[in-house]
């Protein structure tokens, strides 16, 4: 559990806030760069509880601005994205990638008024396939942080697959459920395997076998490797599953070969969050097998219409809807529950989602959406989510009192590989990562 107030930190992200802040320290992903197109339609965004436009310009620049014209607040999303700018339909202003007035069309032409209006504009950069935003401070001669050298973001564009969607709960609650091994032995857990790819095939029949995983975690620079240990079929050998976790809010999760993958959970605001999801092969491109599995929803992402989401204030976002989610309870079949698999539900991120959106609020938030841990009973498994919670809460607590995090200035620190899934005689994490067989989960690659 948490105290209210350590809740209310871990979980407000809103300009000004303990959390919010050191989010906006880091380089995030905004958008996933094929989404944009040359001269095409801008995608509205909310990120940290701001609401904003992404767009792409005739030279293939990406810019992430306030979504509103500066004249007399018309809806740039619907502005004419041509000649290097984005020209608001209601008066015609022009504004370039970086939020600047470039054209006041209704105005004499000797007019100078447009040099001094300025939008919002936050600064970009496209890598990995990914838009990446920095909200932080800005100031003249202030050190921009580095992008995470993730490695899924470093190869090349052919040997990774992204998606994004939306998670109706607040970040916390999602990134959480990433480190919480025990709970695939039961919310992911199948009785009837006949259709399910053989590459999760393993990791369901290894959690199935032991509930009760003893749970390691080991902290790093970057944030920790946790590692589930189970007894398995063999009375020789111990089942391991790990996963890193990267401050702030990435996951690796290891996978018993390639393709690897993982997470980014992007506060959309205090009760929704953009999920990114990566897939990648870190020495070829992914073949068309490889991504039909991965876009089939069994487990990340989830079965997904790109479509628009309105938020409950009203404000619109572009951004992939689940076809399982809360109206629909999540698909879920009575029979199948009863003969396939534990929840009746079909795919793991439809699963995962289906419990955490569903929690109880805290007091005046929005249904779910924010969980209240004042209520929670924790068992040892729960180590990596506390623990998460503990360096996030350090980490934040140090910075509203002036103390800058280093991590966003080392982005090399990112630069690690997963040690995936192991079958080791060995039973303790410090010493199976000490084993050569594993030596990849901290080793730079
Ligand atoms: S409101 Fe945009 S130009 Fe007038
Ligand atoms: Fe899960």
């Amino acid at each position: 559990m948490l105290s209210a107030a350590n809740n209310e930190l871990i979980t407000r992200v809103g300009p000004g806030t303990a959390m919010g802040e050191l989010f906006r320290r880091y380089w995030l992903p905004a958008v996933i760069g094929a989404e944009l197109l040359t001269d095409g339609s801008p995608v509205r965004l909310r990120i940290l509880g701001e609401d904003l436009l992404a767009f792409r310009n005739s030279d293939g620049v990406v810019g992430i601005i306030e979504p509103y014209c500066a004249h007399k607040l018309a809806p740039l999303y619907f502005g004419r994205n041509e000649a290097c700018g984005l020209r608001c339909t209601y008066h015609g202003w022009k504004f370039d990638v970086n939020g600047r007035c470039v054209d006041m069309p209704n105005e004499p032409t000797e007019s100078t008024y447009k040099d001094e209006i300025q939008l919002t504009s936050y600064p970009t950069q496209e890598w990995g396939g990914m838009i990446w935003i920095y909200m932080g401070p800005n100031e003249p001669g202030r050190k921009l942080p580095q992008l995470p050298q993730l490695e899924w973001a470093r190869v090349n564009d052919d040997q990774r697959h992204l998606s994004r969607w939306i998670q109706r709960s607040n970040w916390c609650q999602g990134v959480e459920g990433e480190f919480d091994n025990s709970h695939v032995s039961f919310l992911h857990s199948w009785q009837d395997m006949t259709h399910f790819p053989n590459y999760l095939k393993e990791v369901i029949e290894a959690a199935q076998f032991d509930g009760a995983p003893q749970i390691e975690v080991q902290e790093t620079d970057y944030g920790f490797i946790t590692g589930s240990r189970r007894r398995s079929a063999d009375p020789q050998q111990n089942h391991w599953m790990m996963a890193q976790w990267m401050m702030p809010t990435y996951s690796l999760v290891g996978n018993p070969g390639w393709p690897q993958g993982g997470r980014v959970w992007v506060p959309i605001d205090d009760y929704h969050t953009a999920t990114f999801a990566f897939a990648y092969h870190g020495e070829r491109p992914l073949n068309e097998s490889e991504i039909t599995s991965i876009e089939g929803g069994v487990a990340f992402p989830p079965r997904l219409t790109q479509g628009t989401f309105t938020l409950p204030d009203g404000y619109i976002i572009d951004i992939g809807l689940p076809d399982a989610n809360r109206e629909n309870s999540y698909l879920r079949d009575a029979d199948i529950q009863a003969k396939v698999n534990f929840t009746g539900i079909y795919g793991a991120n439809e699963q995962d989602r289906s419990v955490q959106e569903n929690m109880p609020s805290v007091e005046g938030a929005q249904v779910g959406a924010l969980v209240d841990r004042t209520r929670e009973h924790l068992v040892a498994t729960d180590l990596p989510g506390v623990t998460l919670r503990r360096r996030m809460i350090q980490a934040a607590k140090k910075l509203q009192q002036g103390e800058e995090p280093t991590l966003p200035h080392q982005g090399d620190l990112y630069h690690v590989r997963s040690p995936g899934q192991r079958v080791s005689t060995i039973d303790s994490l410090a010493e199976l990562l000490a084993d050569s067989a594993a030596a990849d989960a901290k080793a730079v690659v």
